[in-house]
């Protein structure tokens, strides 16, 4: 157990960086939060016009849940337990990037920091991830929309290809990362939703 607690916190302080604010701030584009959306992840960076930032805070926020799972099972030097501690990881590193104590744990929704934990735990269903993403994302042109439906098929694609573990891990990720999309669900349904490539101007 006291490695699994670990395991969990050092996910969770990998996880907590909250990488959309920081380059936002650090290049001069204010606080990410009162644009757009006001959320901290790369969709609503990319509002602000900036596409290097966008991917660079969508590169960041998800290598840091890929981090996370490779680096705790050194934790437990080889042992049977070690693959066990990379999952708590990643369940710390997504947690801690919807959950930051230093935002008050208001944090982001989880997207970059899923397909980063899924990329450490099955390449081949990340790849899955990818390819749902894009389809629906590209297809609606509502990010949103790609995290939502590349979430939902996760748990589905590892029950198929991976460890049971693994389908029942992404399958609460999944279910957090469609609470935290709430206000996004709204906004669809309402037809409020900003497309991918539109400017946002301050937060609601
Ligand atoms: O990955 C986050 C995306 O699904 C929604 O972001 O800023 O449109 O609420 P946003």
């Amino acid at each position: 157990a006291p490695l699994l607690i670990a395991a969990l916190a050092l996910g969770y302080l990998l996880g907590s960086i909250p990488f959309g604010l920081l380059l936002t701030r650090i290049a001069g584009e204010g606080d990410i939060r009162t644009i757009g959306s006001g959320n901290i992840g790369a969709t609503n960076v990319l509002r602000t016009g900036r596409k290097g930032l966008a991917a660079a805070t969508l590169l960041l926020d998800a290598l840091k849940g890929t981090a996370a799972v490779l680096i705790a099972p050194l934790l437990a030097g080889g042992t049977p337990a070690a693959a066990d501690l990379g999952l708590v990881a990643g369940l710390g590193a997504f947690l801690g990037h919807l959950y930051p104590v230093w935002l008050r744990f208001r944090g982001g929704k989880g997207v970059a920091t899923f397909v980063g934990v899924l990329i450490a735990v099955s390449p081949l269903v990340a790849l899955g991830f990818a390819v749902v993403w894009l389809a629906a994302a590209f297809g609606t042109r509502y990010s949103s929309v790609g995290g939502l439906a590349a979430s939902a098929a996760t748990p589905l694609l590892l029950w198929i290809a991976g460890p049971p573990k693994a389908a029942l891990l992404f399958a609460l990720l999944a279910a957090i990362t469609w609470v935290k999309h709430l206000p996004n669900l709204k906004r669809l349904a309402a037809g409020t939703e900003s497309k991918i490539g539109a400017r946002g101007s301050k937060a609601p």
